[in-house]
C-alpha cells in the first residue's frame, strides 16, 4: 500500500517515519515534507500545492494512495477531508465543521456550554467597544484569545487591564492576526498543570493514546512566550487513572455525542489541552489533528501500526484493531532557530553526527534539503526524541542526541519532562 501524509513538520516526519514502519506499507509520500522525510528510505517527498485539492486527489489516484493522513489544522479546516472523502479516498482527518472545534474558539466555548464540558468562563464578542467595556467588568489575570487559527500565538495572557487593553488594539486595530482576530473571546485566566489528551476517535468509539506533557513557554521554568511546543514527554504522570476516567467522561464522551447531535460526527486525531487542579479539570482547547511535538514522543512508543489504526477508524473496525505501546518513557526536545517564536533567521546550513541509535530519533521539522546540504526553514528545526526505562533515562539519551546537532542560532529547553522528574 502507498500513503499519503499532507505536512511538513516534525509531527508529519513522526506520522510518516511510523507508517513507514509497516511491511505492508510500500512507499508513503509527503507534501511537502521536510529535509528528514527527504532522507528517510520509504519516504519520497512530492511538491503538489496542498491548497489544490484536485491536484491532491489526482495524485491519489495516479499513485493508487490507500490512506491520506492529514498533519496539521489548516487544510482539515478547509475542508481538504471532506473532499477527498466524497471522491472516495480513505482519508484520516476529521471534516470542516468538526474541525471548527480548533478553527474557532469562539465555535468550541460555545460547544463546551451546550454540551456541559467543563470550560473556563468566558465571554465572546465581534467588536472592539463591546470587548473594551467587559474589560472594566473582569479580574485579572485574563485570557485574550484571537478566535481563528494562529499558529498557537492568538492567545494573550494579561496581568492587568492595560495589557488586556493592548491585547485589543492588537487584534481589532492592528490586526496582527488577521481575519482569526475578526473576533475574540476573553476568558477567565486558569491556574494548575497542563497536559495533552490525545486520542483517535471515530464517530463514537474511542482509542485514547498515550499521554503526554507538552511545554508551551519558550523558556526553562515555562518563562517567556508561548510557542507551539519546546518539547513533550510520555507518559504524562499527572494524567493518573483517575483523571484518565474523568477525562473520558467529561470531556471526550460529550464531545463525540456533541458532534453526532450536532450532524458532524468526528474521524481523525482529537486533541484535548487541559488544565488540572486539585482533582478537577478543564478544557483549555480542543486541537483537531496530533499535537506538535507530541507525536514525536508518542510515535516512538507506539508498537503497533498507526496504518491499521487508522485505517480502522475509517472503516468503522476501532473494536478490532489491537494497539500496543512500550512500557518504555519516551522524551522529545525541540532545537529552535534565534529569535523564535518571534523573527529568526532560515538557510543556515546544519551538521549532524552520527545521527539515530536504536531508541533515539532526529524527528526533522523546518528543514530543507538542497543539494544534498541540510538548510534551515523554520522556527521549529528539529526535534531530538528517544526513549528510556524512565523518564530519567529517556531525558539523557534525548539530550545526548541534541548535542550531535549544529548550527548557527540553534537553542533548546534544558529541562523538558521537569515536570514528569520531580
Ligand atoms: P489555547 O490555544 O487556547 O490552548 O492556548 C494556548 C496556551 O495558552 C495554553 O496551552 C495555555 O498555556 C495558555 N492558556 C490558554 N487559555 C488559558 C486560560 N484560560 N488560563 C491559563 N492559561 C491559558
Ligand atoms: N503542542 C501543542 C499543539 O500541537 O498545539
Amino acid at each position: 500500500m502507498q500513503i499519503l501524509v499532507i505536512g511538513s513538520g516534525g509531527r508529519e516526519h513522526a506520522l510518516a517515519w511510523k507508517s513507514s514502519l509497516d511491511e505492508s506499507v510500500t512507499r508513503v509520500f509527503v507534501a511537502p515534507g521536510n529535509a528528514g522525510t527527504a532522507l528517510e528510505q520509504k519516504i519520497t517527498n512530492i511538491p503538489i500545492d496542498t491548497n489544490d485539492f484536485a491536484e491532491v486527489e489526482n495524485f491519489c489516484r495516479k499513485e493508487n494512495i490507500g490512506l491520506v493522513i492529514i498533519g496539521p489544522e489548516q487544510p482539515l479546516v478547509d475542508g481538504m477531508s471532506d473532499y477527498l472523502h466524497d471522491k472516495g479516498i480513505k482519508t484520516f482527518g476529521p471534516s470542516q465543521a468538526a474541525a471548527q472545534l480548533e478553527g474557532s474558539k469562539t465555535f468550541s466555548k460555545d460547544f463546551f456550554i451546550k454540551y456541559g464540558i467543563p470550560t473556563a468562563a468566558y465571554a465572546a464578542f465581534k467588536s472592539y467597544d463591546e470587548s473594551l467595556d467587559y474589560l472594566n467588568t473582569i479580574n485579572y489575570p485574563t485570557v485574550v484569545k484571537a478566535d481563528g487559527l494562529a499558529a498557537g500565538k492568538g492567545v494573550i495572557i494579561c496581568n492587568n487591564k492595560g495589557e488586556a487593553i493592548s491585547a485589543l488594539d492588537s487584534i481589532f486595530k492592528d490586526q496582527a492576526f488577521g481575519d482569526a482576530g475578526s473576533s475574540v473571546v476573553i476568558e477567565e485566566f486558569l491556574e494548575g498543570e497542563e497536559a495533552s489528551f490525545i486520542a483517535v476517535v471515530s464517530k463514537d468509539k474511542i482509542i485514547p493514546l498515550a499521554t503526554s506533557q507538552d511545554h508551551k513557554a519558550v523558556g526553562e521554568g515555562d518563562i517567556g512566550l508561548n510557542t507551539g511546543g519546546m518539547g513533550a514527554y510520555s507518559p504524562a504522570p499527572i494524567v493518573d487513572e483517575r483523571i484518565h476516567e474523568k477525562i473520558i467522561n467529561e470531556v471526550m464522551e460529550p464531545t463525540m455525542q456533541g458532534l453526532i447531535s450536532e450532524g458532524s460526527p468526528y474521524l481523525g486525531f482529537l486533541y484535548a489541552g487541559l488544565m488540572i487542579k486539585d482533582g478537577e479539570l478543564k478544557v483549555l482547547e480542543f486541537n483537531c489533528r496530533f499535537g506538535d511535538p507530541e507525536t514525536q514522543p508518542i510515535m516512538l512508543r507506539l508498537k503497533s501500526s498507526l496504518v491499521e489504526l487508522c485505517l480502522a477508524a475509517i472503516n468503522n473496525e476501532m473494536d478490532i484493531v489491537n494497539v500496543e505501546w512500550t512500557e518504555q518513557h519516551s522524551c522529545g526536545v525541540v532545537i529552535a532557530s534565534e529569535g523564535y517564536p518571534e523573527n529568526y533567521a532560515t538557510n543556515k546550513e546544519v551538521q549532524i553526527i552520527d545521527e539515530d541509535d536504536q531508541n533515539a530519533k532526529l524527528f526533522h521539522a523546518g528543514t530543507k534539503l538542497v543539494d544534498k546540504k541540510i538548510l534551515t526553514s523554520g522556527g521549529r528545526v528539529f526535534c531530538a526524541t528517544a526513549l528510556g526505562s524512565d523518564l530519567k533515562q529517556a531525558q539523557s539519551k534525548a539530550y545526548n542526541l541534541v548535542e550531535k546537532v549544529s548550527f548557527e542560532g540553534a537553542f533548546y529547553r534544558k529541562d523538558i519532562g521537569f515536570k514528569g522528574i520531580k
